[in-house]
């Protein structure tokens, strides 16, 4: 039974994801293609990531809805209809660009949905619950299409927003995949490392994309993959650099990635936090830590010797400082 209704649901998102791709060639949606247009988006492109618009006028959609062969709770369970306290229901997105989210398969098993003028009232982004097919935890955007191209590389290419995954594919940069916000999980370094030797992290260069990405070395170290990290000018993500300087200039970017820890350290350096003994010594605590989660002996002693250089720490300290740190976690 439980196969029979997962079945059903991915037809629902199936059927829902083609008609708001349809949606979006009508006269009612020329302001969403107009903003399509603003973000660089060509006929082509919103064809090939069959980008929808879910109509301003809840009953266009609920007319629709009807003459399918879905049952309410089935639309309520799917999150497209959210029940009311009195028993009604309504459409959970409104006048939104609609990017359909896929599992590793291909198959569409949520959205994403994007506002098209600012509205303080509501999110940027409102994306489907969690349902039976779709675990936020457990999914990465573009995966489908970035699997191949991730086990050629053997690298993978992790940024915060579909948006910045699109782009980069339309480049030709097509081992990316976005985890859609900040959050990154173990279940999602463990799918990753079923195709990837490494990762390259590039989270928006924002306070929240940094320090989301030592939470995203956390996952991704215990999980034994390596890390490195892209750097872009303060303010941007992979988007909008691109639409700025091109994807030349984004190559380029990528190409000069740091690893992780030159990456933490150029940050405490340019913080002023190594010129004073006593923060270099709390910084260097804080390395411990990180360095302490890499599974691999050889890779981490590589690591504890350039970490031990570059804050002209002594080795031998840090190394049985990173020891004692492994031997407490445990
Ligand atoms: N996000 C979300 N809800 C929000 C804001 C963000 O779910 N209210 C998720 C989206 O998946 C978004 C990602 O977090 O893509 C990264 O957020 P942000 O950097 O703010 O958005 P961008 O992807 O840069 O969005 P855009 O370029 O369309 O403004
Ligand atoms: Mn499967
Ligand atoms: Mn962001
Ligand atoms: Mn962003
Ligand atoms: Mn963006």
């Amino acid at each position: 039974r439980a196969r029979r209704q997962r079945g059903r649901l991915l037809d629902l998102h199936r059927e829902v994801a083609r008609y708001l791709h349809e949606m979006l060639f009508t006269r009612e949606a020329t302001h969403a293609r107009d903003y399509l247009k603003s973000r660089g988006f060509g006929k082509d492109m919103a064809v090939n990531w069959q980008v929808g618009w879910m109509p301003e006028n809840p009953e266009t959609f609920l007319s629709w809805a009807r003459t399918q062969n879905f049952k309410r709770g089935e639309w309520i369970e799917a999150g497209i209809f959210v029940e009311k306290d009195r028993g009604g229901i309504y459409v959970r997105f409104r006048d939104r660009l609609m990017f359909p989210i896929r599992n590793e398969h291909g198959d569409v098993i949520a959205f994403t949905a994007r506002q098209l003028r600012h509205d303080p009232n509501s999110g940027k982004y409102i994306n489907s619950p969690e349902t039976a097919l779709f675990k936020k935890s457990k999914v990465l955007f573009a995966l489908d299409r970035a699997r191949k191209s991730i086990l050629t590389e053997q690298a993978v290419l992790i940024c915060e927003g579909q948006l910045d995954a699109i782009s980069c594919h339309e480049q030709g940069i097509t081992h990316v995949i976005a985890t859609g916000g900040t959050a990154f999980t173990p279940d999602h370094a463990k799918l990753l490392r079923r195709y990837a030797k490494k990762a390259l992290l590039c989270f928006d260069a924002d306070k929240a994309g940094i320090e989301a990405t030592e939470k995203a070395f956390r996952v991704l170290a215990a999980e034994g993959l390596p890390v490195r990290v892209v750097r872009m000018p303060a303010g941007e993500d992979p988007d909008s650099f691109m639409q700025k300087h091109g994807a030349e200039a984004f190559r380029e970017v990528l190409g000069n990635a740091v690893d992780f820890f030159d990456f933490k350290i150029d940050r405490a350096s340019a913080a002023g936090l190594l010129a004073d003994p006593q923060q270099r010594l709390e910084f260097a605590k804080e390395c411990t830590s990180l360095l302490s989660l890499i599974p691999d002996a050889v890779i981490r002693e590589g690591m504890i010797q350039h970490v031990g250089t570059r804050l002209k720490a002594g080795t031998i300290e840090l190394r049985d400082a990173v020891f004692r740190t492994a031997r407490a976690a445990k």
